[in-house]
């Protein structure tokens, strides 16, 4: 019995590891190192009925989607659209304007390859995509693979393979999942980014965002999904972000921003202090 609830208070934390998600989806730092809740503008679909922002990053409570191969079962979005309801005062929608770089942000729970912690170059990353759901449709598209989801931006992916150069696996910015610079820190709740550009040609209004990474072939996709008001200009993004008290900065970059010497921070600085409605 005792042997039997070893494992199970061993196995937990490991299952609940073996995914990810999007924790913030208008985060104010590129590339960051560290997680900072007031660099977040904007949050997921749900977020309060997960306590993505109040809990530990890389924490959630309940189950966040991965499909599989009951569409009709499991359906794309982890809850179904409601704007109404899923988003709340402190759980805010993001508000995006064209040609903007938008930085999402997401827990590593362990899937990087950092040969200063782990020896092995070989941890795959199959697939990074970010969606955009025709904004003429109220509904969730049924699956993945509708022809309703229109690709914006592919991510890439991060490098791996038994016998890349380890070089390779500690060098940030990584394209795809595994840019998490500080992975070894905590290989389950370090934080990786990503970024997407708004087209130019998207039709401003209300959009549905859809993330989907496939780590492995063998493993079936995760996703998340949010909302995102798409304004024509900069200018109608900030009256829209000042008039919910939020801060109308514009993303900038970690690396542009600290000069890093032998791996720390020199002179840190902090663009803004950003202020964050709640
Ligand atoms: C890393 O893995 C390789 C191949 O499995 C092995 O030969 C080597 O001894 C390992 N190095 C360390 C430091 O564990
Ligand atoms: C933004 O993301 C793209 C796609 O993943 C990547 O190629 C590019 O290097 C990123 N830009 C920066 C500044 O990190």
């Amino acid at each position: 019995m005792k042997l039997f609830v070893a494992l199970l208070a061993v196995g937990l934390p490991a299952l609940a590891a073996a995914h990810s998600w999007i924790v913030c989806t208008d985060y104010l730092e590129n590339n960051g190192w560290y997680w900072d809740e007031a660099k977040c503008r904007a949050w997921p679909r749900s977020a309060h009925r997960h306590d993505i922002r109040f809990g530990p990053f890389g924490q959630h409570r309940g189950f966040l989607n991965k499909l599989d191969n009951h569409p009709e079962e499991t359906a794309l979005c982890t809850h179904p659209r409601n704007d109404d309801t899923e988003y709340t005062d402190l759980t805010p929608m993001a508000a995006y304007y064209l040609g903007q770089k938008v930085v999402l942000t997401h827990p590593a729970n362990n899937h990087v390859a950092d040969v200063r912690c782990k020896n092995n170059t070989n941890i795959v990353d199959t697939e990074n995509i970010i969606f955009s759901v025709d904004q003429a449709e109220p509904q969730d598209p049924c699956c993945i693979d509708s022809e309703k989801l229109l690709v914006v931006e592919d991510l890439g992916i991060s490098p791996y393979g038994p016998n890349i150069d380890p070089v390779i696996t500690i060098t940030y910015p990584k394209p795809g999942f595994q840019n998490v610079p500080k992975f070894c820190e905590d290989e389950a709740n370090s934080m990786g980014t990503y970024n997407f550009t708004i087209p130019m040609d998207m039709k401003p209004g209300r959009h549905t965002f859809v993330w989907k990474w496939i780590r492995s072939p063998r493993v079936s996709p995760f996703t998340t999904c949010w909302e995102a008001d798409v304004f024509a200009t900069k200018a109608e993004r900030d009256a829209h972000y000042q008039s919910t008290g939020q801060t109308i900065v514009d993303v900038w970059d970690f690396y542009q921003i600290n000069t890093i010497v032998n791996g720390e921070i020199v002179d840190p600085i902090d663009p803004v202090d950003p202020i964050i409605s709640g």
